[in-house]
């Protein structure tokens, strides 16, 4: 089998893979040359992939362990992947604000693997942004600066019992979400990372999970992430994703944030997604 093309999306992050079919047998050649698209484009959009849950698992771990997430639903009958879903009646979806996913793990998951099972007729699209490019376009003095700082992740503002689905009464994620109990993890990473796969220089906080800077207060700290997620969120740096069901999104966490657009009420939206285990990051 000759290996996938793949083709830069045109925005400011991510690349398809074209003729790819996931049910065909892949070599592990082919499996490099997609975890180095993986490394390069931050993110990785296959279109028209019927699978079974048997399979997605399977692609999905031949790039790493797979994570049982603690806080999602899990799909009937498959632990390993987590149930995305927004039915027509509710308000609140999940994934809806700028975020990079279990940066408050010491060993960050490296990437999540995004099948739509079921689209709304319109909307529901989730915007992907480089962290290289959000990087690259600093300045040269204040990329120094940043080299030399850390930044503190959490998950207990998000899942936790103090989270916004116990606290605003018109967040309805509860029956999605569980675990509250299990928030505990806290997080130091360097603000600027080198990327494991290609070696690039990466933002690494996000509005989601980043509570602070290493040794500065909460003013100064929220004074300079705020800055850098003006910065991360300008357009140049995304590329907006429609879904159709059977696309897949593979994203590396470590070089993109994500931002699931909250659109379509009144309609369902169902996504399985297998999240894969990382290692710890250096800068
Ligand atoms: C997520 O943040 O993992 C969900 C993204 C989406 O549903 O588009």
């Amino acid at each position: 089998m000759s290996n996938p093309i793949i083709e830069p999306s045109g925005g400011g992050v991510g690349a398809f893979v074209r003729e790819l079919n996931l049910n065909d047998s892949m070599t592990d050649d082919t499996i490099a040359v997609l975890r180095k698209g993986l490394g390069e484009y931050g993110v990785l959009f296959f279109r028209d992939q019927d699978i079974t849950p048997e399979t997605h698992a399977a692609f999905a771990s031949r790039f790493s362990n797979i994570n049982i997430n603690r806080f999602f639903t899990p799909v009937l009958d498959y632990p390993m992947i987590a149930e995305v879903r927004k039915e027509p009646e509710q308000k609140t979806n999940i994934g809806g604000g700028w975020h990079t996913d279990h940066s408050y793990d010491k060993e960050p998951a490296m990437g999540s693997m995004l099948l739509a099972r079921e689209t709304p007729p319109s909307g529901g699209d989730t915007i992907f942004a480089s962290m290289y490019s959000a990087y690259d376009t600093l300045s040269d003095g204040l990329k120094e600066t940043l080299g030399g700082l850390r930044g503190v992740h959490s998950s207990r503002h998000v899942f936790g019992e103090n989270a916004a689905r116990f606290k605003d009464k018109d967040n309805d994620a509860g029956d999605r979400l569980r675990n509250a109990q299990e928030a505990t993890q806290d997080a130091v990473h360097p603000l600027i990372i080198s990327h494991p796969i290609s070696g690039r220089k990466a933002l690494y906080v996000n509005p989601g999970f980043t509570i602070g800077i290493e040794g500065w207060v909460e003013k100064e700290s929220k004074a300079l992430l705020e800055m850098l997620y003006e910065h991360a969120r300008q357009p140049e740096h995304a590329y907006r994703f429609q879904w159709r069901t059977g696309s897949i999104a593979f994203w590396d966490n470590r070089a993109t944030w994500h931002y699931a657009v909250n659109d379509y009420h009144g309609a369902r939206r169902l996504m399985h997604r297998i999240t894969l285990e990382g290692d710890a990051l250096a800068a």
